[in-house]
């Protein structure tokens, strides 16, 4: 996998230090509270992993799918949520883990859906944010790294579901896309 990049962004120390120092924080803003934590899959599963094992108190998971890409480096704009979380984050504090914000269509309207079904408190933690490309009004509450805009992929984010299980982020040669 490694010959497809053309350049590593994020090496795994990088990264794993970046998720501590959240863990940390959240730690310390969510001790006692038993937060709810999201995971929106898929591309944030690794990073999700990581995380939860980098906070010192306890924590409650869930998962949700939202999608908005298929094949395509360009957000479509279109925006799934299968969502069954209802009747679980009700009167939670809810934190959503995202692997990246582009647009910021999916967690806008994620955000959106969610603050409709009455949480308590509700929070986004994203591990990359391409403020360059946004087009909702919203910022991660949480941010591991801003990105530049370039496609990247790997600990969690794909290209057409492939580099999901590349220790670090990279920058795909432009040729494994452009054909
Ligand atoms: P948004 O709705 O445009 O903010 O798109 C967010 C979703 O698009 C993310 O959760 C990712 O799944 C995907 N995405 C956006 N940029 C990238 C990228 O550079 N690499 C891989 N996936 C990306
Ligand atoms: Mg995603």
């Amino acid at each position: 996998m490694r010959s497809d990049m053309a350049y590593i962004l994020l090496g795994r120390d990088e990264i794993q230090r970046k998720v501590a120092e959240l863990g940390e924080k959240i730690t310390q803003e969510y001790r006692g509270k038993n937060p709810l934590m999201v995971c929106v899959l898929k591309g944030s599963i690794v990073f999700f992993a990581d995380l939860i094992r980098s906070i010192d108190t306890p924590v409650e998971v869930e998962t949700m799918t939202a999608s908005s890409y298929g094949a395509a480096t360009v957000s479509s704009g279109v925006v799934s949520v299968v969502s069954k979380l209802d009747e679980k984050i009700r009167g939670r504090d809810v934190i959503l883990v995202e692997d990246i914000i582009d647009s910021g269509r999916t967690i806008a309207f994620i955000k959106a859906d969610m603050l409709q079904k009455g949480v308590n408190s509700l929070k986004v933690c994203s591990l990359l944010d391409k403020p360059s490309r946004r087009v909702a009004d919203i910022k991660p509450d949480y941010l591991g790294f801003e990105v530049p805009d370039e496609f990247v992929v790997g600990y969690g984010l794909d290209y057409d579901q492939k580099y999901r299980n590349f220790p670090d982020i990279g920058v795909l040669k432009p040729e494994i896309y452009t054909h």
